[in-house]
């Protein structure tokens, strides 16, 4: 897929691209927002936030945010740099926990479930939550042995030949068996970017995970491995609920069902993605997807 290609070309009646021209009064803008524009929460969620707040330190970086992640569907988070879009992201498998100065207040749940108590494992939590960071990071092992590391240490496989079995679904989940099947044993890291990406999903797969999360997965890549992880995605949705932040509003309106507007720590709309696109509803969310903010 062209990176050239416009917003328009993917969902038509999007607002053409404005002249980049700073907003003086975004502050005043967000002030006036008296909680989030849009429908934030959805039928039977699979995850859920309730005035979730979190700080680092005595510096605030996310106020008050309520939303709801909805099975088998990919929400895409949108916004400016440093507005808490993966700040957010973190809370959902308590990533947060490992920055000491990083405070997470309010609800989160899991099928129902507060994930943020004592009792619960951050490990536990992260083999269903996983997460696919901004840069592949494979481990200084084989490409079996990445994606074989965790059912290892949770235990998923009785014997060598159900962790073949695993390794060798996970890779083909992925969309990678075919082109790394004769070389098990290479490396992770001998890899080209956009394998190593796809090495990593596998990895987060392999432990059956429920809901993955992803912090700009493909802004690494070049085009064709960018669209090769955008119809993973697409083909991932069938079993897990997906929450993915971008930069690229191509992306968002092409992988997600529902997109968040993120601005300077406020979930100012989130809505069915077609709608956020096409209509936006708070001025913010229209400058941003209309290239106003530089
Ligand atoms: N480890 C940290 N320690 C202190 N402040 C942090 C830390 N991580 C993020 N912040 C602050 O929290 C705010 C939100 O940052 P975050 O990284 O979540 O933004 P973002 O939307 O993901 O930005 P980008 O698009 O650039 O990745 C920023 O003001 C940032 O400076
Ligand atoms: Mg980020």
């Amino acid at each position: 897929m062209s990176t050239s290609t416009t917003l328009n070309d993917i969902i038509p009646g999007s607002p053409a691209i404005q002249e980049s021209t700073k907003v003086d009064d975004v502050t005043a803008m967000l002030d006036s927002i008296e909680g989030t524009v849009g429908t934030t929460r959805v039928e039977n969620p699979k995850m859920e936030m309730r005035e979730v707040d979190v700080f680092y330190a005595d510096k605030q970086a996310i106020y008050d945010v309520d939303l709801d992640v909805a099975r088998n569907e990919v929400i895409a988070m949108i916004g400016p740099s440093g507005c808490g879009k993966s700040t957010f992201l973190r809370c959902l498998n308590r990533m947060n926990d490992t920055i000491p100065i990083c405070r997470v207040t309010g609800s989160i749940t899991l099928d129902g479930v507060d994930i943020n108590t004592r009792e619960q494992d951050p490990v536990l939590l992260r083999a269903r939550v996983g997460m696919v960071f901004q840069k592949p990071n494979p481990f200084a092992k084989s490409i079996f042995d990445n994606v074989a590391y965790g059912p290892r240490i949770h235990g998923l496989a009785a014997n060598r030949a159900e962790l073949d079995e695993i390794v060798i679904s996970s890779l083909k989940r992925a969309g990678l068996y075919d082109e790394v099947k004769s070389r098990l044993d290479a490396p992770g890291t001998s890899l080209s970017g956009g394998q190593q990406q796809r090495l990593c999903i596998a990895r987060t797969i392999a432990v059956n995970p429920e809901v993955i999360l992803m912090d700009e997965p493909c802004s690494a890549l070049d085009p064709i491995a960018t669209a090769r992880i955008e119809e993973l995605i697409d083909e991932l949705r069938e079993n897990y609920a997906i929450a993915i932040v971008t930069h690229s509003m191509q992306q968002a309106a092409r992988v997600s069902q529902r997109t968040a507007y993120f601005h300077l720590g406020k979930l100012v709309e989130v809505g069915k993605t077609n709608d956020i696109f096409t209509n936006p509803q708070h001025d913010l969310t229209e400058n941003y997807i209309t290239g106003r903010f530089g």
